[in-house]
């Protein structure tokens, strides 16, 4: 059963988040009459923490406002944003998400630097960046990129497709 605070944290995010409620197929059937952790893209460990978000493709558009309640989903294991429209830098709300082993940001419209505090994500598995639609403005430095793979020690697969990468 889901945990009274997870439920209020994915609410607050539904309740930030803008999406296309057409296109939604997850986000827009969240119920708070409903145990949360049967909520579609919600998946709970047995104590009742959210250890995986799944919101790939729901239309997401125009960024994450608040991330409060995003960032204190610190259960998460799995998070997927791949397939939307955030349109903003990748919030560092994220990246303080200590257990995630699996971070999906896939075509997800982030654009800028991909921030240096990915490296602190220790238990990173899985990260996946890549750009294989639209227009890519992700931009990693290679000074970056060696201390990404410097720290991250449990990284088994890692997606840069149609990344901009500079380098000396
Ligand atoms: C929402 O998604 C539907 C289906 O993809 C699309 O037809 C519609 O134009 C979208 N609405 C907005 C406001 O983007
Ligand atoms: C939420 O679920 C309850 C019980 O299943 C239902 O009566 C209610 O209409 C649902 N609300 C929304 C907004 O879907
Ligand atoms: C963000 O959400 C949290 C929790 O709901 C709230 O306490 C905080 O004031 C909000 N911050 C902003 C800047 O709106
Ligand atoms: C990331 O999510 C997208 C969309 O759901 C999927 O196609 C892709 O395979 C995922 N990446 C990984 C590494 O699982
Ligand atoms: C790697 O981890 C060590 C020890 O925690 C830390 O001192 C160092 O700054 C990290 N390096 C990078 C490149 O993140």
């Amino acid at each position: 059963q889901c945990l009274e605070d997870q439920r209020s944290l994915l609410f607050e995010l539904k309740s930030d988040l803008i999406f296309n409620s057409t296109q939604s197929l997850k986000l827009v059937l969240w119920n708070q009459t409903q145990d949360c952790c049967n909520w579609d893209g919600v998946e709970c460990d047995g104590v009742g923490h959210v250890i995986n978000l799944q919101l790939d493709g729901e239309g997401i558009s125009g960024g994450i406002h608040n991330m409060s309640s995003l960032s204190g989903l610190r259960y998460l294991e799995k998070l997927n944003l791949a397939g939307n429209d955030f349109g903003s830098q990748i919030p560092s709300g994220i990246l303080n998400l200590k257990h995630l082993m699996h971070l999906n940001l896939s075509d997800a419209g982030f654009r800028g630097q991909v921030p240096i505090e990915v490296s602190l994500m220790r238990r990173l598995v899985t990260l996946d960046l890549s750009y294989k639609l639209g227009y890519n403005s992700l931009e990693i430095e290679d000074l970056n990129l060696k201390m990404l793979l410097q720290n991250l020690t449990g990284l088994r697969e890692l997606y840069l497709d149609g990344i901009q990468m500079s380098s000396a």
